[in-house]
């Protein structure tokens, strides 16, 4: 029997960003262009469109207007802030296009604080431990994305995972937080939901779409993939990064566990070697970031598709818990 579709789940996130469900497609380097983002706000979630796929800022800028076009509903924008590089001029570009959300991530946002607030578009930032969330309450954000060790990407040097850390980032902050780290199912907002999060973040789940622009052999290793099948590399580097446990990912965490340093580790790191290794279909030789929760993925279907199946899965998952309580 086909789950129930509530209308909406009101939380202060979706008051805050302008959206029917609380469930938002993070940033997603490479691969968070204006198709994806499109399908999963006209779902009723929140799509990002992400800055760091784009070196060029006036490309980010006709992404971003691409997406727009494709929805009436609030689009918003990953940057990755300090990673690759400081970004300045892709934030230049949003604060004069002013998505309905502006979610930055990885370095302290500090240095854009003030232009920021000053522009009055709903501000997140994503972090991955209780002190940074508190530093960006303290810095002015509406609302924190809170990663658990579980999440694909960079989830932090911390490795507390999901379900110890959001009830945690709960109780120490005031803004409202999203909860992201191996949530792939409506069982996984249901409970992100129960441990007080007012939203979720998902990566890999919205990977493995139809909107996603992924060779098939690659959304194949996902498919693939347990809860086993990842690994983090970088921790060398204090710069976690959550992968499949690819040909490449193992021997790059074997020479780091043997203690090979910096000059032997940054260049198998290097994003044109990927591009390159999946370009020539060669997708054991690439780093493809990806969370515990791949294990819950079995099939490709649309971005709204996901948006749907989760809000209807955790709705009917919340009725049947809240059924177990006596009087
Ligand atoms: C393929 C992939 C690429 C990612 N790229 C980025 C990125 O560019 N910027 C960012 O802030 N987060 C990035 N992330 C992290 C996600 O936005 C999200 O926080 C994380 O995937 C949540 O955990 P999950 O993968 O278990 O859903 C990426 C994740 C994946 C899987």
């Amino acid at each position: 029997m086909a789950e129930r579709l509530p209308s909406a789940i009101r939380t202060r996130v979706t008051d805050l960003l302008g959206i029917q469900y609380p469930v938002i497609q993070g940033g997603l380097q490479n691969l968070g262009r204006a198709r994806l983002a499109a399908a999963v706000s006209e779902a009723g979630g929140l799509g990002l469109v992400t800055a760091g796929c784009f070196e060029d800022p006036e490309e980010f800028r006709s992404e971003l207007r691409l997406a727009r076009s494709l929805t009436a509903k609030p689009v918003g924008v990953n940057i990755t802030i300090g990673i690759r590089r400081n970004m300045a001029d892709h934030l230049a570009v949003v604060l004069e296009e002013r998505p309905a959300a502006i979610f930055t991530a990885a370095a302290s946002p500090e240095q854009f604080a003030p232009k920021l607030r000053e522009a009055g578009i709903p501000w997140v930032h994503v972090v991955a431990s209780v002190r940074h969330a508190r530093k960006a309450e303290s810095l002015g954000v509406d609302a924190v994305v809170v990663v658990g060790t579980d999440g694909g990407g960079h989830p932090g040097q911390d490795e507390v995972g999901t379900f110890s850390l959001i009830p945690r980032a709960v109780d120490s902050l005031k803004v409202p937080v999203i909860a992201a780290g191996g949530i792939a199912d409506g069982r996984g907002l249901a409970a992100a939901l129960s441990l007080g999060a007012e939203g979720v973040q998902m990566g890999t789940r919205f990977v493995v779409t139809k909107e996603c622009e992924l060779p098939a052999a690659v959304k194949e290793l996902y498919l693939a993939a347990s809860e086993l099948d990842t690994i983090i590399v970088e921790r060398s580097l204090r710069k976690n990064l959550r992968v499949l446990a690819t040909e490449a990912a193992k021997h790059i965490a074997a020479l780091e566990a043997r203690g090979c340093g910096p000059e032997e580790i940054i260049p198998l790191l290097s994003g044109e070697r990927h591009r390159e290794a999946v370009a020539r279909g060669d997708v054991q030789a690439g780093l493809h970031s990806c969370g515990q929760g791949v294990g819950l993925i079995t099939e490709e279907i649309s971005a709204g598709e996901v948006v749907r199946q989760i809000v209807a899965q955790a709705y009917a998952q919340l009725t049947r818990v809240g059924a177990r309580f006596g009087d």
